[in-house]
């Protein structure tokens, strides 16, 4: 094997190579509520969890002084649910990807049914066969980015994906972002074993 190196940025833009190398990438589909009471629903892949005990997961918005409407609404109300994005639910995931006034719903917009939610406030997408409340855990500020760190409060499991009460991966069809525009499924799967 031929191995070509340098530093990070001699492969193209930054972005494209870590958001190309770090595949595929689970989406966390955030529903925020603004302290005006406005719904908000986008798709964060620079996501995954984090700690077990406490239950906590993370996600990414790019952009720590002009923040997107998500992390604006995760400072202010310190709350947020994780919607997990299946196959079914991909075309409504990329709508909701639109950048939208801070006053306009992407729960509206793109007609998603909400649920409600039993320890926060934002909405659960209700199509949606796992949904996590959150509650902010931490908000680190990284470069350009910030860490929302979120613990999970609640879990909503539809029971289409159990298993003798357990999240089926054969069942649950979750989708994850590749480069750009496209995404992978869990369609193909295989195992394998750890080493001992
Ligand atoms: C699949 C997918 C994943 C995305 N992941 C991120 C991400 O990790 N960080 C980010 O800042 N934007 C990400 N975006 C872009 C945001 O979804 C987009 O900027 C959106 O308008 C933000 O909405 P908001 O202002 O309502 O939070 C992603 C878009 C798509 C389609």
């Amino acid at each position: 094997m031929t191995t070509t190196d340098g530093p990070p940025d001699s492969f193209g833009s930054l972005y494209r190579l870590l958001s190309t190398a770090v595949t595929p990438r689970p989406i966390g589909w955030i529903s925020t509520t603004s302290p005006a009471g406005v719904d908000n629903l986008a798709p964060y892949s620079f996501c995954n969890v984090v700690a077990v005990d406490p239950p906590v997961v993370m996600f990414a918005p790019v952009g720590s002084r002009d923040l997107k409407d998500t992390p604006r609404n995760v400072r202010e109300t310190e709350q947020f649910v994780v919607n997990t994005v299946t196959r079914e639910l991909v075309e409504q995931m990329n709508a909701t990807s639109a950048t939208l006034p801070a006053g306009e719903s992407e729960f509206d917009q793109v007609g998603i049914e909400r649920a409600g939610s039993v320890e926060v406030e934002p909405p659960r997408v209700a199509a949606a066969n796992v949904a996590m409340e959150c509650e902010l855990y931490d908000w680190i500020e990284v470069g350009g980015s910030v860490l929302i760190l979120g613990e999970v409060v609640h879990v909503h499991v539809d029971e289409s994906v159990l298993t003798d009460g357990k999240v089926d991966i054969d069942k649950l069809e979750t989708v994850g972002r590749l480069a750009g525009s496209q995404y992978a499924s869990t369609v193909d799967r295989f195992s394998i074993d750890r080493p001992s």
